[in-house]
């Protein structure tokens, strides 16, 4: 039914998945491929909306379930307007976060349990699973440095604004569920230049999808 692709991009804040998602687009195209290039929250105009809601610093209030749902809405929205009808017309979809994000910040980092959204997921999301899944993977000690870097930035978001230790709960929920599905995922380590990771996500979709 799908002759394309979604291949997602995941890792922390600042990892660099959004330069190489570009980069991977542009590669693509000259191989000759027709590329949707989309993100989570906000690759529709409903999900705009929702995305500004989540980010916005003033929403102090927000509840973690809320936010929960919200990233779901977003996603359910994303997949039936966006991703599935560009798959049934052979594009490769290339989207910036996915729901392993919602495992590794909801989950992981606001400590939710997720059993509750079961039904939601089992029926709406994982069916479409990404056919592959690129983890960006950057130390402590970085994600430390770029965090602290971000936060004092004028555009930073209500996300970045969590403490280090959240983002360490995160970069661990990210490594459980990438070593519980070694066939989807390809570990990148997000700290080599941006060339040496863009040869190594070439490689990934050569050898792992045959897209050449
Ligand atoms: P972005 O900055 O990568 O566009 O993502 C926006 C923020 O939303 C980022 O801090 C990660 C967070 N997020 C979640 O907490 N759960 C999710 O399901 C998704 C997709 C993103």
């Amino acid at each position: 039914m799908y002759s394309g692709k979604l291949i997602t991009f995941e890792g922390l804040d600042g990892c660099g998945k959004s330069t190489q998602l570009e980069k991977t687009k542009d590669w693509l195209n000259n191989q000759g491929y027709t590329v949707l290039k989309t993100r989570e929250p906000g690759g529709t105009v409903i999900g705009q909306q929702i995305r500004s809601i989540l980010l916005n610093l003033e929403h102090e209030e927000l509840q973690a379930e809320s936010e929960l749902l919200l990233y779901l809405a977003d996603r359910i929205q994303h997949l039936q307007e966006s991703i599935l009808p560009a798959k049934s017309a052979g594009k490769i979809v290339l989207c910036d976060r996915f729901h392993d994000s919602t495992v590794a910040y909801q989950g992981y980092g606001r400590g939710l349990n997720l059993s509750s959204i079961e039904s939601i997921v089992s029926h709406c999301i994982k069916p479409y699973a990404p056919d592959l899944t690129i983890l960006l993977t950057i130390s402590p000690e970085t994600i430390a440095s770029r965090l602290d870097r971000r936060q004092k930035q004028a555009e930073k978001d209500r996300l970045d604004l969590e403490s280090h230790s959240f983002f360490a709960r995160v970069a661990q929920g990210f490594q459980e569920l990438a070593a519980a599905e070694p066939e989807r995922f390809v570990c990148l380590n997000g700290e080599q230049e941006i060339e040496v990771i863009q040869n190594e996500i070439i490689d990934a979709l050569q050898q792992r999808l045959q897209i050449c």
